[in-house]
């Protein structure tokens, strides 16, 4: 018998790996634009940091782990990352990183697992982009990981997805909430689906995001989370969305935005693409300042998000989005007797630190310019032999079309403050 893939993993072949190693170059880009340095952890953990982290009451905890035993005679158990933001906890917990400048800003890419019914969109092994803050409970830095993630869509050139908001509070007004909310369910609570049943004496708060119908019914009128923070939530929340008017990026408030992970305080938020059905979600995250002390360690607040992609790749299939792919910051044309020149100046424009190509292919100036056009070059250095010989180059700006000529020797610095290195 031929041997299949396991039930919710895939194949990426070759076409489509270059889609993904297009998004994985976008996603280095983006964080060092940003400031993010990348994080790469083990693909599998002490089952515990799952436990403690996402929390014993979750879907993911109580459904979808693949634990193992380790080998040996006291083999720990260990469980395949579901996620990535205990792990990256932990992380900054072991290796000291509070000793480093704070907030500590990672990224990080690679495979998930969680043992769920596979679908449309849901798999057992799936991949992330997650990017943490550690280290501040800053609303800017709820901010700042929200715009991250709406870049990278933008980017990819994807349109029509929302972003929902929601605070749900710290373990202050927690227990006001919970209070309201157990009165308001615990009259029709039996008309609920089993898990919410099972959900409301631990987590009464997840009753308000199940996605059945009957629940979403039963919930129709409850209480709405938002109404009970306490003062310092209250502020924190309308810092972030002031940030985020202030950064022109339009949300959703979704006062029944709760997450599957118990780890969340304060701010939470899901992109969705409306309309999707059941798997919408192409990103989630949101602040966890217990999450360290929860998992053993020090006080540390944390926010941060990951996004799901093989639902993005799905989603530009079916946008026909294309990623914008940067150009070269300058293309060198020439005509003539140039080539050292030109040899040169592309090396010297490199080690400067700017994007820089030529022509390898005897074009003519006219074929030059049309191919840096192709090549998206932001700026083309045109080195005719007549200019050379007064010691000049032509700076010409590809959108404009501006052009001037500036001294071969001040060639790399005028590059450089005009493409702002
Ligand atoms: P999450 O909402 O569980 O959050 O997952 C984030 C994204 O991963 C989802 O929006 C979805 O796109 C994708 N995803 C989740 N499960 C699957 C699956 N079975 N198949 C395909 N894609 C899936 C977290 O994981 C948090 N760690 C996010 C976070 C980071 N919060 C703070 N920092």
């Amino acid at each position: 018998m031929q041997i299949a893939r396991p039930r919710g993993t895939r194949d990426i072949l070759p076409e489509e790996a270059l889609r993904w190693r297009q998004i994985e170059d976008l996603i280095h880009h983006l964080c060092r634009l940003y400031g993010y340095g990348e994080i790469r952890t083990p693909v599998f953990e002490a089952t515990e940091l799952f436990l403690r982290g996402v929390g014993e009451a979750t879907d993911i905890v109580e459904k979808e782990m693949y634990t193992f035993q380790s080998k040996g005679q006291r083999g720990r158990s260990l469980t395949l990352r579901p996620e990535g933001t205990a792990p990256v906890a932990r992380a900054y917990l072991e290796n000291n990183l509070h000793a480093r400048p704070q907030p500590v800003k990672l990224y990080y890419f690679g495979p998930m697992f969680r043992y769920d019914r596979p679908q449309a969109g849901r798999y057992r092994q799936f991949h992330q982009f997650g990017a943490e803050v550690l280290g501040t409970d800053h609303p800017a830095a709820d901010a700042e990981v929200i715009a991250l993630a709406m870049a990278f869509f933008k980017a990819l050139g994807l349109d029509g997805l929302q972003l929902q908001l929601n605070s749900i509070g710290c373990p202050l007004c927690r227990p006001v909430m919970r209070e309201k909310l157990v009165e308001y369910f615990s009259v029709r609570v039996a008309e609920c689906c089993p898990d919410c049943r099972q959900r409301f004496s631990r987590n009464p708060l997840r009753l308000l995001d199940c996605k059945e119908k009957v629940c979403r019914e039963v919930g129709s009128q409850a209480p709405n989370p938002v109404d009970c923070l306490c003062p310092g939530c209250g502020e924190h929340f309308r810092q972030v969305r002031r940030y985020l008017d202030l950064m022109r990026l339009p949300y959703t408030l979704n006062p029944r935005l709760v997450r599957g992970l118990d780890y969340y305080t304060k701010t939470a938020f899901e992109i969705i693409v409306p309309g999707a059905g059941a798997q919408d979600a192409v990103g989630g995250g949101g602040r966890y300042d217990g999450l360290m002390q929860a998992i053993g360690g020090r006080a540390v607040p944390g926010v941060g998000f990951a996004l799901g992609l093989e639902r993005t790749l799905r989603l530009m299939e079916k946008q026909s989005a294309s990623p914008e792919v940067p150009g070269p910051t300058v293309f060198v044309a020439s005509a003539g007797e140039t080539q050292d020149v030109v040899t040169k100046l592309v090396g010297d424009l490199r080690a400067a630190g700017l994007a820089a190509d030529r022509d390898y292919m005897g074009r003519g100036l006219r074929a030059q310019m049309r191919y840096a056009q192709k090549l998206k070059a932001a700026y083309v250095l045109l080195a005719g032999e007549e200019e050379l010989q007064r010691g000049r180059v032509i700076l010409r700006d590809m959108q404009t079309g501006e052009q001037k000529e500036i001294r071969l020797e001040d060639a790399v610095n005028v590059l450089r403050a005009v493409a702002g290195k």
